[in-house]
Order: structure tokens, then C-alpha cells, then sequence
């Protein structure tokens, strides 16, 4: 690293040396070749901690649709699926497995997988994800158990976050059971730190349920950081946490993310699961407030519908959109009865806007959205695009007026 860092220096002096011999003579503009310096220093430079969740984190994660029902066969099965499916290629990353994959420590403290579901172990598990160009990640807990009872980090992050660095991890969720008396400001520092100790860029998802507020604290400590309960797979669900999001839009930027909790796209469990317009809905959502899309469903057998949904590219680009901006609510309708229609809208770095029309209600309704309610002059017209529909509407002015179906959205981009 020393020599690098020379090397880079005295090509910094050349170059300086360089303008200035040039600018003694006379004033030509400067080419610059290449630089192989450079980039052999950025090739040996690790991702600076916040430069890695620029956009939210995009993967999958065992938890919602298995829960602890977790083996290599079935990771290895998802990490082949996330390509064939056309997942990897819309941008998820990271396949995750969550609570109990580890069940004791060894007598040096080292945490030990399931053998019997894990046969051959992290590390080969880790190639084999990576292998496929995807990134592997693990899940633990900052007490002394896990919320499935496995054992936790409490005392042992710095062995923890090494043996997850050696087997080749790049993203940690670490929740929050069994933690009585311990403070959340203390113990996912203590994470972090020993994470960036290990050298290894690792994400970091913290899952304290939004107990502490994390999203006044939170940025510069985790990559996103649960702000709820846990998510299940019913509209009832959705909604309730998408309601708890309404005022944290200030708090998400590159970087550092509100994190609703997984999606629950696809997921069925028992008799429970979302309808089609549900799912629709809820991924639309997501996106529209920039959440971390973690899908949840068994990606191996999904219907065509379902990766139609989990692959729209531009929907997935509203939720990565560069600015990083989380949507805001603009306007909730009561219908009567408890039922309610909502605009939520999301700058972009183009200066445009996605603008998703939720119907919450359980019949037809027909929504309107002004431009001036986002901002606009009164009569502009820009031209719009119908994300799911996948077709552009044209120019509309002042108004953009659609028919919502009951439990479902509509949702637009507005460009610049
Ligand atoms: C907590 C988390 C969930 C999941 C389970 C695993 O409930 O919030 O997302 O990780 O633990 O036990």
C-alpha cells in the first residue's frame, strides 16, 4: 500500500512539475494519458464504508418465505435462480441467509454452522454465491441470542466480524433479540467497528425494529436500518408499516436507508400471501420511498407474474434512482369506512418525479393528481410514462386523472 501511495504522489508530482513547465512556455491545453496509478490504487483501495449502499441494497433473504427451514442446497438453488430468473440482471446482489444457520461456538469462540445443513461449510458456500457474481450475506444479533435462540454476537463481534470476513461475507443483518440492557447506540457501533476492522467492505443492516429511532442516529453507523416491526405477507401488513414511513423521508439518502423490512412479494405462507394487485402495490410502494429491496419469495418456482413484478426495471430504477431522494405522502383521501386513496411522489436526479396512485379501498376508485400538488406550474404539460402498463400516456396538462382498482396503484413517471 506504501509503495502505491508513493508511486501515486510522485506521479502527483510529475504532473504538477508538467503544468507548470507547460504553463512557463505556453498556454495548450493539457491531455493527460491514462493513468495506470490511479487505477492500480483504486483496484487496491477497499469501498469506502459509505460509498456501499450508494442506492438502496437490492437481494434476497431467506427469512420471510422460509424462515428457519435454511441449507446450502437451498441457497445454492437461489443464487442459480437469481440469474436464470433475470433477478440478478435487474440488480439484486445480495442473497442473505437469516436466523439459524449457526447453532454453537467452538472452543476459541468461533461461531459454527449447522453442519448437518451446511455440509460444506461458509466459506464454500460464499464462492459458490459468488461464483454467479452475486454477493453473500449472514444474519445475527447483538445479544447473546438470536430471535430463533442461536447464538449471538454480544462479546464476540470481533471474532465474529473476522470469521465472517474470511469466509468471503459482504452484508450483515444484526437484529435485536435478547438484548436487555444493552444500549442500541452502543452495540451496533461496536459492530460497525469490528466489521471495518475486518477489512472486508461488509453492508450493514441493522434490525432494531425501529425501537431507538434509529434514523436520527443511524447514518454512518449501518447502510439501513429497520424502522418497524417485522412485515408479514397481508395487506393489512403492508399498509400499517407503509404508514410508519410517512415522516421518515428526511432521514434517507446515499449511503444510509429507512429500511420498512423485506418484501413480501410472491411469499406465501399457510393461506396467507398477496393478491397480484397487492403485490403490485407493495413493490410499487417500496419503491416509491426507496426502500432496500430484499426479496422474500421462494425465486426457484415463482410465477411469470410475480418476476414480472420483481423485475420491472423501471420501477426498480425509481427506487435507485441516483438522488436518493424517499418519496413523500402528498395527499391522503378518505373514501369513507376506513378506506382511504393516497399520492405518494419521488423527485429524481433527472428532474422528474415517479408519482404512484394507491387505491385502499376495496372497490374501483378514480384518483387525480394536479402538477401543481408536485410542485409544478398549474399548466404544464409534461409527458408521461405508465410504469407497469409499460407505455407512454403524452403530454397531459394540469391534471393526470386515472382508475385505480381496489387494492392496487397506478403509478407514472413525470419527466423534467
Ligand atoms: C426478527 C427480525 C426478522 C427475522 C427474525 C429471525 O424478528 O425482525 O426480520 O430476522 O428475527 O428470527
Amino acid at each position: 500500500m506504501r509503495t502505491i501511495i508513493s508511486a501515486g504522489g510522485a506521479a502527483l508530482m510529475v504532473v504538477v512539475f508538467a503544468i507548470a513547465l507547460v504553463g512557463a512556455q505556453q498556454p495548450k491545453p493539457i491531455v493527460r494519458p491514462a493513468s495506470p496509478v490511479k487505477a492500480e490504487l483504486a483496484a487496491a483501495q477497499p469501498v469506502p464504508w459509505m460509498l456501499l449502499a450508494p442506492t438502496p441494497p437490492m437481494g434476497w433473504n431467506s427469512w420471510n418465505q422460509f424462515a428457519c427451514n435454511v441449507s446450502e442446497q437451498l441457497i445454492r438453488e437461489t443464487a442459480d435462480a437469481m440469474v436464470s430468473s433475470g433477478m440478478k440482471d435487474a440488480g439484486y446482489q445480495y442473497v442473505v441467509i437469516d436466523d439459524c444457520w449457526q447453532v454453537s461456538r467452538d472452543a476459541n469462540g468461533v461461531i459454527v454452522p449447522d453442519a448437518e445443513r451446511f455440509k460444506s461449510g461458509m466459506k464454500a458456500l460464499a464462492d459458490y454465491v459468488h461464483s454467479k457474481g452475486l454477493k453473500f450475506g449472514l444474519y445475527s444479533d447483538a445479544g447473546a441470542r438470536t430471535c430463533q435462540g442461536r447464538p449471538g454476537s454480544s462479546g464476540y463481534e470481533e471474532v465474529d466480524a473476522r470469521t465472517y470476513a474470511a469466509w468471503g461475507v459482504d452484508y450483515l443483518k444484526y437484529d435485536w433479540c435478547s438484548t436487555d440492557g444493552v444500549e442500541p447506540k452502543i452495540a451496533y457501533p461496536t459492530m460497525r467497528d469490528a466489521l471495518k476492522a475486518s477489512g472486508r467492505p461488509i453492508v450493514f443492516s441493522m434490525c432494531e425494529w425501529g425501537r431507538s429511532q434509529p434514523w436520527t442516529w443511524a447514518r454512518g453507523v449501518g447502510h439501513l436500518w429497520r424502522t418497524t416491526g417485522d412485515i408479514g405477507p397481508t395487506w393489512q401488513s403492508f399498509t400499517r408499516l407503509l404508514d410508519q414511513q410517512v415522516d421518515l423521508w428526511k432521514y434517507a439518502g446515499p449511503g444510509g436507508w429507512n429500511d420498512p423490512d423485506m418484501l413480501e412479494v410472491g411469499v406465501k405462507v399457510g393461506d396467507r400471501g398477496l393478491t397480484l394487485p397487492e403485490n403490485r402495490a407493495h413493490f410499487s410502494l417500496w419503491c416509491i420511498i426507496a426502500a432496500p429491496l430484499m426479496a422474500g419469495n421462494d425465486i426457484r418456482q415463482m410465477a411469470p407474474e410475480i418476476r414480472d413484478i420483481l423485475t420491472n426495471r423501471e420501477v426498480i430504477a425509481i427506487d435507485q434512482d441516483p438522488l436518493g431522494a424517499q418519496g413523500r405522502r402528498v395527499r391522503q383521501d378518505n373514501l369513507g369506512r376506513g378506506a382511504t386513496v393516497e399520492v405518494w411522489a419521488k423527485k429524481l436526479k433527472d428532474g422528474g418525479q415517479a408519482v404512484v396512485l394507491l387505491n385502499r379501498g376495496n372497490a374501483d376508485a378514480p384518483m387525480a393528481v394536479s402538477w401543481q400538488e408536485l410542485g409544478l406550474r398549474y399548466d404544464a404539460e409534461p409527458m408521461v410514462r405508465d410504469l407497469w402498463a409499460k407505455k407512454d400516456i403524452g403530454r397531459v396538462k394540469g391534471t393526470f386523472t386515472a382508475t385505480v382498482p381496489a387494492h392496487d396503484v397506478v403509478m407514472i413517471r413525470v419527466m423534467p
